[in-house]
């Protein structure tokens, strides 16, 4: 890269998104809209989850450590992603943890799920953490495209459970 190439990207915001989205904490009128693309995603509609979830992220009004971001391009919703800040989790020092990622399909492959992780990511760095874990379902090969392609590597934890 040249010089005034390498200036220019340190000099560029770290989220470049599409000259008509938008990157935002999410109001309480997105709520449907989540929901509706949550229920497209999943096959799943669950209100009530979402309705916590937004007390919790939403209204307590994105703290650079707890957030709930939406994109909206052209007036619309089109996707969504939440996490928090969790501090000494499972040992580990403080870190963000991204457990919610969606962007609708129709509005896919544009960058949209990159600026949704770059802005979190911003905003953990705000919080004073220099690292972002997540955890997907190991089948769900488009999620792990999507994070790998951000950089995203298997960290040094195992996922156990039982039946209860
Ligand atoms: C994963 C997801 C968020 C990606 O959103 P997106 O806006 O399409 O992502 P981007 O356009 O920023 O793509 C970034 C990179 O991800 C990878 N990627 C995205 N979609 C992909 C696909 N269908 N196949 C392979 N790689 C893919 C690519 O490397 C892409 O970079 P490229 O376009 O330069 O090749 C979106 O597909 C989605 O919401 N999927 C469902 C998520 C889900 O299962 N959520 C439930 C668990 S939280």
């Amino acid at each position: 890269m040249s010089r005034r190439k390498a200036a220019r990207a340190e000099a560029a915001p770290a989220v470049r998104p599409r000259s008509d989205l938008s990157i935002r904490p999410v109001r309480r009128g997105d709520l449907e809209s989540v929901i509706a693309i949550d229920t497209q995603v999943t096959g799943l509609e669950k209100r009530d989850y979402w309705r916590a979830v937004y007390r919790r992220y939403g209204e307590a009004a994105s703290t650079p450590s707890a957030q709930f971001l939406v994109a909206e391009a052209a007036g619309e919703v089109v996707g969504f992603v939440i996490g928090e800040v969790r501090d000494w989790e499972f040992g580990a020092p403080p870190c963000g943890w991204v457990f919610a990622i969606d962007v609708r399909p129709d509005a896919r492959l544009a960058g949209i799920g990159t600026g949704l992780l770059e802005s979190i990511c911003a905003s953990f760095r705000r919080a004073g953490v220099r690292k972002v874990r997540t955890m997907l379902a190991s089948d769900n090969t488009l999620i792990l495209s999507f994070f790998r392609s951000q950089g995203m590597m298997a960290a040094p934890f195992i996922p156990l459970e039982k039946d209860l």
